[in-house]
């Protein structure tokens, strides 16, 4: 009966895109349905890079509107802000006090945002993995949905738990890196550089409050080629994207006469026409897209409803950290 504890954080440092649709909220709402599990919007951990908050106020509820409209169900998991839960904050101040300054210095993600904000290498930065093994084991969560970057925390959160358990008591089981499923998609930016993300390139980027114009256009200008120069080619990784993008979006049979196609392209004999290909997953991605952010923006102006989702996100949320905080302080504090 007792269901494995599943919990993930994602930052409101910017639009919620597809890559993070594909990559993550869609296995969150798979999740929801055969775990306990845990799912909540880091603030705190955005102010390591974003000290301004004028924006993160209103990207924190949309990512919570965002998160419902794409299927979380708020009676199956719990659905939560960082910041309503203090708890979080006393096992970050606990756990510190077991984290190295040698071994936070040595993280890529420490270093990575060092390098891109020298002037702003605070101490928050550093202690960055704490506040996130604080999150994870303030719930004892073992499976922590999380995409590769993240290996490295999850084995800092890990070595926090170990220390903690080791000095005042077993409380924390191990959390690790879990992917429904097993292969995790990975949605390349439509200019065909690097991965779509929250920061990068945002013309070549696909957010969910995109409306539908912005999403035509985008799609009908993605990097594509003059095509195959022999039957059955290797896709180029712009070109599988956009099978990748169609596979999610449009219908069985169209990806199929698309696939169809391209195999039966050759140089000189080239079939598939990457603009009608762009037209057709404009269209659908439309159709995707626009009831996640229709229902994502009702919901926001909805302040009322979307006030009492994010209250009640914080009482679970807290009802299930006060009972780990009440033993870690027993433990540490006697
Ligand atoms: P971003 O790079 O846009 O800031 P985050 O690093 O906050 O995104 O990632 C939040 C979640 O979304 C993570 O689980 C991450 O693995 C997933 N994710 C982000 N971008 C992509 C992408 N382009 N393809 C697949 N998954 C992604
Ligand atoms: N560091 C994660 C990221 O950049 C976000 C995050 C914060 C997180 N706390 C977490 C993810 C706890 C999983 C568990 O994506």
């Amino acid at each position: 009966m007792n269901k494995e504890i599943v919990l993930s954080g994602i930052r409101p440092t910017g639009f919620l895109h597809l890559g993070n649709y594909f990559g993550a909220m869609r296995n969150y709402i798979k999740m929801q349905e055969d775990y306990n599990c845990y799912f909540f919007v880091a603030n705190w951990h955005s102010l390591t890079t974003h000290p301004d908050t004028k924006e993160l106020k209103n990207a924190v509820r949309r990512v919570i509107a965002e998160n419902i409209a794409c299927g979380l169900n708020t009676d199956k998991a719990v659905l939560y802000v960082q910041s309503d839960v203090p708890e979080i904050a006393e096992l970050y101040l606990y756990l510190n006090m077991l984290a190295y300054k040698g071994e936070l210095e040595k993280t890529t993600t420490f270093k990575d945002k060092a390098r891109s904000q020298p002037d702003n290498v605070n101490a928050g930065l550093l202690t960055y993995p704490v506040l996130q093994a604080a999150d994870i084991l303030i719930h004892r969560a073992v499976k922590v949905p999380v995409g590769k970057d993240q290996e490295q925390n999850l084995e800092m959160a890990r070595n926090f738990a170990q220390r903690f358990n080791h000095r005042y008591g077993d409380i924390f089981p191990m959390p690790f890196a879990f992917n429904y499923g097993n292969e995790l998609v990975k949605i390349l930016s439509l200019d065909g550089n690097g991965k779509m993300s929250k920061s990068e390139n945002q013309l070549a980027t696909l957010y969910l409050a995109d409306d539908d114009d912005t999403i035509r256009k985008k799609i009908l200008k993605a990097k594509t080629d003059s095509g195959p120069t022999e039957t059955n080619a290797i896709k180029p990784d712009y070109i599988q994207n956009l099978f990748t993008l169609m596979s999610f979006a449009s219908s069985e049979d169209t990806v199929q006469k698309f696939e169809e196609d391209f195999n039966k392209s050759s140089s000189g004999n080239c079939i598939i026409r990457y603009g009608d290909m762009k037209k057709q997953l404009a269209e659908d991605m439309i159709n995707f897209i626009k009831p996640i952010r229709e229902k994502a923006a009702d919901l926001q102006q909805n302040t009322d409803l979307l006030n009492k989702i994010i209250k009640q996100g914080a009482d679970k949320a807290r009802d299930s950290a006060s009972q780990t905080l009440q033993q870690v302080r027993k433990a540490v504090l006697g």
